[in-house]
């Protein structure tokens, strides 16, 4: 069974005890107003959210007892059911779980405490997981065929290879993947599905880096460096096979070339950089960014959206910062997070 999260609380200095049991209180007692401001994340109010708000409440009650007993397999088993149940009675649109996932742990982080940092960043991971099930669910219910469910499947395992050797990458691969399909549907490709395809599986290369580099605590020697620098071409080989539409593979391939051609792994410049990959190069920095982590807090939106501004045409294609700053500025009203754009089509994934 995955182990989630990437935190393990069993692990950790019996002094945090505390802390764990200080944090469950203040989850309890916050319940309603984290879900509410959860839910606001994702551009709705109480009264419209409906069940998700009570699915919200209960994953928070529920999260609470997981602290207070440091029992993950609790965890997971509450994750399951609820997802599961809530997916078969589903009836919430998808926007909503895409909003919440790229923006909904910004929403929590006001309720806890500096001191709190390691345990937030498992809650937060948590909840993230949670809503990223609950979404998966609901897609995977809407499949039509055994067909198509294999190849979600296939993915699917891609992705939690990659979350098993990189706990960084938890939560953050599905991040980049939402927000690279809006990029794509607010620059107009035809493709947007691909674009979120790309950005889930942008990092799957980091499977061929060796743990002593992935986890390494300080810096990298060059030529530790120069591995790490190969897990997109990495990436796009293991992908290969699958046959993906070849501008999936691209994407993957070219998410860390720079506009200005100083990226790797070829240092191609401009335009003549696949579309998907300058787009995953913006969502993947501003996740990142935005991310809190252990070993340091995230900036704010505001924050974030300033250093990509700085380096528009350095490292980034300009048209796409612009297009994120729309996104991020949007008011998130229903009428212009249309289900219909945002529907992602499985049966597009492969050629
Ligand atoms: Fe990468």
């Amino acid at each position: 069974m995955q182990r989630i999260p990437s935190v393990n609380l069993t692990e950790w200095d019996p002094a945090r005890a505390a802390a764990r049991l200080e944090l469950a209180d203040t989850l309890q007692r916050n319940r309603d107003a984290i879900a509410t401001a959860w839910l606001a994340s994702a551009g709705l109010d109480a009264p419209r959210a409906g069940d998700l708000e009570r699915y919200l409440r209960s994953l928070i009650s529920g999260l609470c007892e997981v602290l207070r007993d440091d029992d993950w397999t609790l965890c997971q088993t509450i994750i399951d059911t609820m997802a599961e149940n809530r997916a078969r009675a589903g009836s919430q649109p998808e926007y909503v779980f895409q909003r919440a996932l790229v923006f909904g742990r910004h929403a929590v982080r006001g309720f806890m405490r500096e001191d709190f940092q390691l345990v937030e960043e498992a809650l937060l991971e948590t909840l993230h997981e949670c809503v990223f099930r609950y979404y998966e669910s609901y897609q995977g219910m809407r499949l039509a065929s055994e067909n198509d469910r294999l190849y979600t499947r296939i993915i699917k395992s891609l992705v939690m290879a990659l979350e098993a050797r990189d706990p960084y990458t938890k939560g953050h691969s599905i991040s980049v993947a939402l927000l690279s399909q809006k990029l794509g549907l607010s620059l107009g490709i035809d493709h947007p599905n691909r674009a979120y395809l790309a950005g889930l599986l942008h990092d799957v290369g980091k499977v061929g880096v060796p743990d002593t580099i992935l986890s390494k605590p300080g810096p990298l020697t060059p030529a530790e460096w120069a591995t790490m620098k190969s897990h997109p071409i990495t990436g796009a080989n293991i992908l290969k096979p699958i046959k993906l539409y070849p501008d999936v593979v691209a994407g993957v391939l070219a998410h860390h070339e720079n506009f200005d051609g100083s990226g790797y792994p070829y240092g191609i410049v401009g335009d003549d950089i696949p579309l998907i990959g300058r787009v995953i190069r913006v969502a993947d920095s501003f996740d990142a960014m935005t991310s809190t982590r252990v070993f340091r807090a995230s900036r704010s939106v505001d924050d974030a959206m300033e250093q990509l501004r700085i380096h528009r045409s350095r490292d980034y294609d300009p048209r796409v910062v612009d297009a994120l700053k729309q996104i991020v500025n949007a008011p998130t009203s229903v009428k212009e997070l249309s289900i219909a754009s945002l529907q992602i089509d499985i049966t597009e994934y492969g050629t």
